[in-house]
């Protein structure tokens, strides 16, 4: 486990999307898997800086992304089908027909899953995967839990969960009680994984989860056991360890 300490938010957001971007230059057929949530904002507006500069070619990659809220549709704004094309699919030349999240408007929750799990088998497999890091230590939306979960699957948001993302929303009542997102066993299949975090919010469980005994508890904790791991953190997030 590697940890890049970077000054602030936008010093972590650039140095993440130049591994990004050099995971893109080495492999240009690359398979990513994306990340939604605030903190990954700052390195997809990198990303799509580089590209209109004329430095980065997404034409060739393909893109699977960790989770997506079960009943929202696409063209609701804080789905993050939507979040995705807002931030970084609208604004670069990646093929459309390459970028793939789990169908949150399919209502069966064993086909949603079954369809997601072949689609990520078939890109053969991830190898950069970008991660975002909860306040309880989830990671997609992998909620801590007696068990490490395998692959795709539905869960119940937790509380804290739902309260995290009411930000978003015009009241707690339309935030969605559940989502599909990858397993643990697939994101722990990435050949490179890639944690953003950022802000004093995050310093606690920073600590625990990359420091801290592993535990389905806390589910980013199982990440210790990956052989190529990079944590881009600021300095504020960093402030306990
Ligand atoms: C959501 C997403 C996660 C993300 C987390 C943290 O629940 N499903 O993938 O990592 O939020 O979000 P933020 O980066 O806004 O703190």
């Amino acid at each position: 486990m590697r940890i890049i300490r970077a000054k602030d938010y936008e010093d972590m957001s650039r140095k993440a999307a130049n591994i990004i971007s050099a995971q893109i230059i080495m492999k240009p057929e690359c398979v990513l898997g994306l990340a939604t949530g605030s903190t990954p904002i700052g390195a997809y507006n990198c990303l799509v800086d580089w590209y209109q500069k004329g430095d980065l070619d997404f034409s060739k990659i393909t893109t699977v992304n960790l989770d997506e809220y079960k009943g929202l549709t696409r063209d609701n704004e804080q789905s993050y089908y939507y979040f995705m094309h807002e931030h970084l699919f609208g604004k670069v030349n990646v093929d459309p027909g390459r970028t793939f999240l789990p169908d949150g408007m399919e209502p069966d929750s064993e086909k949603a899953c079954a369809d997601y799990n072949k689609i990520i088998a078939a890109t053969g497999g991830v190898d950069l995967q970008l991660l975002g890091l909860g306040h309880n230590g989830h990671i997609g939306f992998n909620e801590p839990s007696e068990e490490f979960k395998g692959e795709t699957h539905c869960v119940d948001l937790t509380q804290s969960t739902i309260k995290a993302n009411q930000r978003f929303f015009a009241s707690i009542e339309e935030v969605p009680k559940q989502a599909y997102t990858m397993g643990i066993k697939t994101i722990m299949q990435a050949r490179k994984i890639l944690v953003v975090v950022s802000g004093e919010d995050k310093a606690a469980i920073v600590k625990e989860a990359f420091f801290g005994k592993i535990t389905p508890k806390v589910q980013a904790s199982v990440l210790q056991l990956h052989q190529d791991v990079t944590i881009v953190a600021d300095e504020a997030a960093l402030s306990l360890v």
